[in-house]
């Protein structure tokens, strides 16, 4: 393995997005992770066994200049919660994460770097119904 790719792949496995074939990092919602990745990274596309619960779980992405709202329309109570969420770039950059409480509402915000195009993977964990993730492209 190169240096590089070793990097890129330490990065992504700090985030939970070992994703890497080759030096590519591949679509997230692409056919290589509805294929391989079946119940254990959940899309809305590949909700695996979590079909019924892709609407309140897979994070919402909204875009305006810059600025980056993630949300997850999902209920917080004690024993049913989203933990966290992260937002990755393309090149494996982590722009930030945020950890919830129950009390807090599952939203996170970032800000783009200047001039910022292509991929933007958001990621949410409940704590009962796994890792999701949703992607945008700007
Ligand atoms: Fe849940």
């Amino acid at each position: 393995m190169k240096r590089r790719d070793f990097i890129k792949m330490s990065l992504l496995g700090a985030t939970g997005l070992a994703v890497i074939k080759g030096t590519e990092v591949m679509g997230y919602e692409g056919k290589w992770v509805d294929k391989k990745l079946t119940n254990i990274i959940y899309t809305r596309k590949n909700p695996g066994r979590w079909a019924k619960k892709a609407g309140s779980h897979a994070p919402v992405i909204e875009v305006k200049g810059r600025k980056v709202k993630v949300e997850t329309k999902h209920p917080m109570s004690e024993g049913h919660f989203i933990v966290r969420h992260t937002l990755v770039l393309k090149d494996g950059t982590v722009l930030g994460a945020k950890t919830f409480t129950y009390k807090d509402k599952p939203i996170s915000e970032y800000t783009l770097p200047e001039g910022y195009k292509g991929k933007i993977v958001a990621t949410s964990f409940c704590n009962l119904h796994d890792f999701w993730l949703s992607e945008m492209i700007i």
